[in-house]
């Protein structure tokens, strides 16, 4: 198979772990027999520099053309206090818009080897399985109006959290369907006893569940599901909710594993024409001013990233396994960087990985 692979690694740790990813993609593609052609492309602080915006057209044209996007992170301290529309995180909700991936799949598993590095209580965490899948077009991080306005005591921020039933109908249907490949329970998220629109979301997601009726559904509010996920991780199968819900969340999940390094996504859009899944992936967490360029950031989420985007853009499952199975012998291996207690370079998990594999 051809693979046609954009890589978008940004700001920060992203471009160092966006290199370990790519070790690891070019050697399980050569490895199983597969033409791997990468380009690549700017996007958020790096993008900011060298061309004035966040998201160029350039990327926008790019990610259009390719069959799957990996990404790294974006952001850097030196634009904390610009306007949101200036931002290098400007670049990341560009590029999400462009290809339309309203689904960000963040999947949270216990890993043996890493009992000890999660914040939780052994027997707590040991066979957690969850994936959360979070709304990624719509919410609070889109809506209208926004903005600033006013001035003195009577200056306003203002953003506006909304949603159509169409934009929950996909995004739920996407959790089912994940759900039916799995332990068959969609957990969805939701403050409807305060917001109209968590209101509609329940309704809707509510109005979807019988197409499914070998999938069971229950309901939570998103403050008990913080509780939750620490009190009883294991409770979870497949986990939906809006986007902001699901980005504050999502971190909370990330570290029940043993660190935000760890997680990686898939944000997917809807079906090409070839059958593939129009795919962005990236790890889940940032572009980490306080340990980039010191070649220590772990780079398993990123790689993780690889396994997703083989799976679910190219359907290469043997291929995907090949890259997850090969993490969990580094991990097994304890040569794992700082964020898990060990002492390993960036560089030196990425060689294991491919050394594994
Ligand atoms: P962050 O995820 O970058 O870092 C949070 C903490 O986790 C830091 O202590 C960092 O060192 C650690 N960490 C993160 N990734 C790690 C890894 N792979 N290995 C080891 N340790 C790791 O979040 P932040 O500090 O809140 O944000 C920094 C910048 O990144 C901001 O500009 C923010 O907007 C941006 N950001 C980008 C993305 C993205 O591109 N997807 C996600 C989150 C934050
Ligand atoms: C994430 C990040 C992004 C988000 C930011 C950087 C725009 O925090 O992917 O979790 O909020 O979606
Ligand atoms: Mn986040």
């Amino acid at each position: 198979m051809k693979l046609k692979i954009l890589l978008v690694p940004g700001d920060g740790i992203g471009s160092e772990v966006t290199q370990e990813a790519v070790r690891v993609l070019e050697h399980v593609t050569r490895k199983f027999g597969h033409e791997l052609e990468t380009s690549s492309a700017l996007l958020g602080g790096v993008a900011i520099h060298k061309t004035g915006s966040p998201f160029p057209d350039d990327t926008r044209a790019k990610c259009l053309e390719a069959d799957a996007t990996l990404m790294g992170a974006v952001g850097l301290p030196e634009f904390d206090n610009w306007p949101p529309e200036k931002r290098p995180e400007r670049g990341l909700l560009g590029i999400r818009n462009a290809m339309g991936v309203y689904a960000n799949l963040r999947p949270v598993r216990s890993y043996k080897a890493l009992l000890d590095s999660s914040p939780l209580k052994n027997d707590r965490i040991d066979g957690t399985d969850m994936i959360i899948v979070r709304e990624l077009l719509g919410g609070v991080y889109y809506g209208q109006p926004r903005g600033i306005s006013g001035s003195g005591p009577e200056e306003r921020g203002t953003n506006t959290m909304t949603y159509t039933r169409a934009e929950i109908e996909r995004v739920t249907r996407m959790a089912f369907h994940l759900a039916r490949g799995r332990r068959k329970k969609v957990t969805s998220v939701d403050k409807s006893n305060v917001l109209e629109v968590s209101q509609l979301w329940r309704r809707v997601v509510t109005e979807v569940a019988p197409e499914f009726p070998d999938v069971v559904l229950d309901h939570l509010l998103v403050d008990n599901c913080a509780m939750q996920l620490v009190l009883n991780p294991k409770r979870f199968d497949v986990v939906l909710m809006e986007n902001m819900f699901g980005d504050i969340l999502s971190d909370e999940g990330a570290v029940l594993a043993g660190s935000i390094g760890m997680l990686p996504s898939a944000s997917i859009g809807d079906k090409k024409p070839s059958g593939a899944w129009v795919g962005l992936y990236e790890p889940v967490h940032g572009s980490a001013p306080d340990i980039a360029g010191q070649n220590k950031a772990n780079p398993l989420g990123a790689i993780g990233s690889v396994a997703a985007m083989l799976e679910y853009s190219f359907g290469l499952k043997k291929e995907a396994d090949a890259v997850a199975n090969a993490m969990e012998h580094v991990l097994n291996s304890g040569a794992v960087t700082a964020d898990l207690g060990g002492k390993a370079t960036t560089e030196q998990v990425g060689k294991s990985v491919c050394e594994a594999i």
